[in-house]
């Protein structure tokens, strides 16, 4: 038997069984330039999915800013930020990020996937609880499982539940840690923050916030979920994690913390360490976006407009988007099949939304997930709204 057989003969195996649970996935094909209209697998289509909420991939300073630092600089950091990987751009965007957000200092790392896997391993260790949120991402899974901590789920969005768990655990662990998204990126509902934080203070736990969704879209001044609650990070959060790669079109992740965690971190988080630091027209493109973003809330007005006409929109038509209060709304569709049959139908008539099922979401809870853009018109919401309208009466006749 060849090397390839043998790796073969498991590939078909285990596809065998994915296939079978109606869990296969494949890529699509994009082309043009990256915004609300591109072509998906050949065909011209109105985006309503990904994360690029703000449309600041392309934009005209985000592309220049790139380009400068591909020029000065080049294309990559050339090594890990402990090595020789530490430019000015990078201490320059963690700067610009923490007067951002009104903290003492932030750290950048790779992708918000490679932050949880360090961050939270070097807070926790085997003596120690991870209390999670029942539906934290996937990267919050892996980075509790890495550091060896128990883990202690509590429900979903439930501060009452979190502070039983937390009544359970203090004084069995040498540190309890919370962690939790600010947006939940398949649904797109709020963590109840204030009470979350406020039982984190009690119970002397620490809190770690995935704002990967609310980063620069959420709060007056795009400072994310915790603004949007009227809470100071400094004062609530101990650990505040946002992305590049969402809001800000580029790509990347970073915490803000204090100066001192910061300093814990570089000395301790391994994906931070063990790798290589982000390439320098990345970390120029997310401080141009950084500034736009502070530079025009209207962008995140629109996007909240946009959002809430296309939740109205399906209400209208009898379609729950339950429990979204946010630029993700989701249309649960119960089975795979049927949410991938609605996807492939939207895609037929030019609309691009994604199907999503387990394991992005419990099982029997596959959905379609829009996610408007600010720069979608009005029109093109509801033309959305309309075709999916038609496309799930069709399905469920
Ligand atoms: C809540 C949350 N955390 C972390 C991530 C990972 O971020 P990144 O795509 O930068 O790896 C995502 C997005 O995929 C997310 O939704």
């Amino acid at each position: 038997m060849t090397a390839a057989a043998g790796i073969d003969a498991v590939a078909d195996e285990v596809l065998g069984e994915i296939r079978a649970r109606g869990r296969y996935r494949r890529m699509r094909m994009l082309e043009g330039t990256q915004g609300p209209r591109m072509d998906v697998d050949g065909r011209a289509v109105l985006l309503f999915a990904g994360s690029n909420y703000l449309d600041l991939a392309n934009h005209p300073e985000v592309v220049a800013a790139a380009q400068r630092a591909a020029r000065d600089v080049g294309c990559a950091a050339g090594g890990s930020r402990l090595i020789n990987g530490n430019t000015s751009l990078h201490e320059s965007l963690e700067e610009a990020l923490a007067t951002f957000l009104g903290t003492e200092a932030a750290l950048v790392f790779a992708s918000g996937y490679m932050a949880n896997v360090g961050v939270i391993p070097a807070l926790v260790g085997k003596e120690d609880v991870l209390v999670s949120d029942a539906l934290s991402h996937a990267s919050i899974v892996d980075g509790g499982r890495l550091s060896k901590a128990r883990v202690a789920v509590f429900a979903h969005g439930d501060a009452g539940d979190l502070e039983r768990v937390l009544a359970r655990e203090r004084g069995r662990a040498r540190r309890l840690l919370v962690v939790c998204d600010g947006v939940y990126s398949m649904d797109g509902d709020l963590a109840p923050l204030p009470d979350f934080a406020a039982a984190a203070r009690r119970y002397d736990a620490l809190l770690l916030l995935d704002d990967a969704h609310g980063f620069g879209a959420l709060g007056p001044r795009g400072r994310g979920t915790a603004e949007h609650f009227g809470l100071e990070l400094r004062q609530h959060v101990d650990i505040y994690l946002g992305t590049l790669g969402k809001t800000l079109g580029s790509f990347g992740a970073f915490v803000a913390c204090s100066a001192l965690a910061r300093d814990l971190l570089i000395n301790t988080a391994r994906s931070f360490i063990f790798s290589c630091a982000l390439a320098p027209p990345q970390v120029a493109a997310a401080e141009a976006a950084l500034r736009i973003v502070e530079r025009e809330p209207e962008r995140r007005q629109r996007l909240a407009a946009r959002a809430a006409r296309l939740r109205d929109g399906l209400a209208a038509h009898g379609i729950d988007t339950h429990p979204s209060e946010t630029h993700i709304v989701p249309v649960r569709l119960g089975d795979n099949a049927t949410a991938m049959a609605v996807c492939g139908a939207l895609l037929e008539q030019g609309f691009f939304a994604q199907g999503i099922r387990y394991p992005s979401v419990p099982e029997g809870t596959a959905r379609l997930r829009l996610t408007p853009m600010a720069s979608h018109t009005e029109a093109e919401i509801d033309a959305l709204v309309e075709t999916l309208a038609k496309t799930l009466a069709s399905v469920r006749e």
